[in-house]
């Protein structure tokens, strides 16, 4: 059955500078990290850091698709994906740099897990790898930000290959 968690939290652009959601983060995230959206939030997890600005503490600043496809070293347990939920959002909020598309990243996450590792999404979505993939949902978390704006989903699916 999947595990439902609700959450009252302000809204922030850096999703986990956000105390309550960094700590939910870092509790769900299990052995060797891929933090592929990493921001400027340094994570009390086993992460592997990337983000496109180069301003923000990463050990690679390459597109998150890029760095997927290149990917030969040890494989994660946990692959965190956190892009920018919207065109809108990378224009006004990140710099202009725009998540790289998303399902040809979806297809190459496999590669880069271990069987049995997870995968987790913040946005507005709850299903992102899906059974077609080999996953299955586990937990979601709903972190809701009140007034006229979105709830942030945030989702967790096991890889089941
Ligand atoms: C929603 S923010 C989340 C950052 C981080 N998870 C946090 O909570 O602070 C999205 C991040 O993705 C980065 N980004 C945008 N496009 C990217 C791309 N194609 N590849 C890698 N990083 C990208 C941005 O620079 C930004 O830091």
């Amino acid at each position: 059955m999947v595990q439902f968690e609700h959450y009252r939290s302000p809204l922030h652009r850096y999703t986990f500078s956000v105390k309550p959601v960094r700590q939910w983060v870092e509790k769900r995230c299990e052995g060797r990290v891929l933090n592929l959206f990493a921001g400027p939030t340094l994570l009390n997890v086993d992460e592997v850091r990337n983000d496109l600005d180069p301003v923000m503490p990463a050990d690679y600043h390459l597109d998150a698709l890029e760095l997927l496809r290149s990917w030969s070293g040890q494989m994660f347990n946990t692959i965190l994906l956190d892009p920018p939920y919207a065109l809108r959002k990378s224009m006004e909020l990140y710099k202009g740099n725009i998540c790289s598309p998303f399902r040809q990243l979806k297809d190459e996450i496999p590669r880069c897990l271990s069987p049995d590792g997870i995968v987790i999404t913040f946005g507005y979505h709850s299903i992102v790898m899906g059974a077609g993939r080999k996953f299955s949902l586990e937990r979601i978390a709903l972190f809701s930000h009140g007034g006229a704006i979105h709830d942030t989903i945030a989702s967790i699916e096991r890889f089941n290959p």
